[in-house]
């Protein structure tokens, strides 16, 4: 499928965004391992949710919709009874890694592959720690899936330092840990989105963060503890109203409000960076336990540019190829540093989004680790090919907006990866063709 875009008028109205994905995901598995039903009021229906869906009910987990409620029975003693042996996963790096956490615990082999995208990205990065746990794990060219893990349980405690900011992992190790016979500590780059560490609570699980004057940061998880199934609410993603937040920003006179959205601070890093560069965002909290919800109202506005630097990275990494375009229309010189996990992305994200940002008149050199972009330059129209990525067709479909004439945008069916309805609530915000 292919989108045709233009320049917009302003946009106005108020929106609520798609259920967060991150958190539909663990509701999804953490349910999965309870005891009882759990219920989901607000799961994000995409492709990438289908296929933890997908997963799970292929292991021998009962899912089913009622009304908007999502409802599933955990299975006995968190012991899957699959129906078959080989798992897809699709486009989706958390089902792939996160299921690779809660298979290290099922003593059974259980192999899993996804489209092209997925089977390049890279997979050791939980197969080694969960070696180190006693599980057996097969990797394609020893990195990447197809893969298999050989399960057991219990699997042997350990203490990892994360090399790395990423969630993914950490989670999978947090699932892995349920099923060790003692104390699993991780320390290192733990400080990434924290949604696994603040539902597990909801399921009756303890889970320490540990913190003294001597010693770095960590967390501790002791296994065996049961989950219970409880009902989780998931907010709005805050990864989808970025685009929104940008869009009525660079679009001059809008004026859009976005509800009920995930204010989880290990997410919203873009408003900080935005907050710099001269925005004009308001934020009205809701709650803040278990995971802190607000509504946003933005007005267009003038930008300067920013640094990013890497200690900002972790907390708004999905939302860098929407701030390439917004750092290209920001009056001065911007850089990212320490961004090289955008490489390893659904795309080699830097090499995406330069590709496409160049195309339309943007000026921007790369490195191996971030970007750096000249602005403020003006855009014109051109075709976008995002090359399967979701993150990179919604980006560059806000960067026509503001574009003089028309922008294709390629495979624009991509976007139902993470926000099926992407074009739909561009038309309810007032854009027209
Ligand atoms: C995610 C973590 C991030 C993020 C991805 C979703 C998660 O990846 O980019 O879209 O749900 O844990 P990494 O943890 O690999 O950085």
């Amino acid at each position: 499928m292919e989108r045709l875009l233009c320049t917009s008028g302003p946009l106005r109205g108020i929106i609520t965004m798609p259920g967060d994905k991150s958190i539909s995901h663990r509701a999804l598995l953490l349910g999965a391992l309870s005891k009882g039903t759990t219920e989901i009021q607000g799961m994000l229906e995409s492709e990438d949710i289908h296929a933890t869906w997908e997963c799970l009910s292929t292991l021998g987990t009962n899912l089913r919709r009622s009304r908007n409620v999502i409802k599933l029975d955990g299975v006995a003693g968190g012991l899957f009874q699959p129906t078959s042996t080989q798992l897809s996963c699709h486009n989706s790096g958390t089902t792939m890694r996160l299921m690779m956490g809660i298979l290290a615990g099922q003593p059974m082999k259980i192999s899993l592959t996804g489209d092209s995208s997925l089977c390049n990205r890279p997979m050791n990065r939980v197969a080694d720690p969960l070696r180190q746990m006693g599980a057996t794990v097969w990797l394609d060219n020893q990195r990447t899936a197809p893969l298999t893990v050989q399960g057991k349980r219990p699997l042997l405690p350990i203490s990892y330092k994360l090399p790395i900011p990423s969630a993914q992992v950490k989670s999978a190790l947090l699932l892995a840990g349920l099923f060790a016979d003692g104390e699993t500590i991780l320390s290192g780059e733990i400080h990434s989105r924290d949604h696994t560490e603040r539902m597990l609570p909801q399921f009756g699980v303890s889970i320490d963060a540990l913190s003294t004057p001597s010693k770095a940061p960590s967390l501790r998880i002791v296994g065996g503890q049961a989950l219970s199934a409880c009902s989780i609410f998931v907010p709005g993603d805050f990864s989808s109203a970025a685009f929104w937040i940008a869009a009525a920003t660079l679009v001059p006179a809008s004026d859009i409000q976005i509800r009920n959205v995930s204010l989880n601070p290990t997410r919203t890093g873009l408003l900080s960076v935005l907050f710099r560069m001269g925005a004009h965002i308001e934020i009205e909290p809701i709650c803040t336990l278990p995971e802190p919800i607000g509504h946003l109202r933005i007005r267009s506005a003038s930008l300067k540019a920013t640094d990013i630097d890497p200690s900002e990275v972790p907390f708004l990494i999905d939302e860098l190829p929407m701030f390439a375009v917004l750092a290209s229309q920001a009056e001065g010189i911007s850089h990212v540093f320490g961004a090289e996990e955008l490489r390893r992305k659904e795309s080699d994200r830097i090499d995406t989004l330069s590709a496409q940002l160049r195309s339309m008149g943007g000026n921007i050199e790369t490195t191996p680790d971030g970007f750096t972009i000249q602005g403020k330059t003006p855009l014109h129209g051109a075709a976008i090919s995002p090359n399967g990525d979701h993150r990179i067709a919604m980006a560059f479909s806000i960067a026509a907006l503001i574009a003089k004439g028309e922008t294709l945008i390629r495979d624009a069916a991509c976007v139902s990866v993470s926000y099926p309805n992407f074009y739909t609530d561009l038309f309810t915000l007032g854009y027209t063709s």
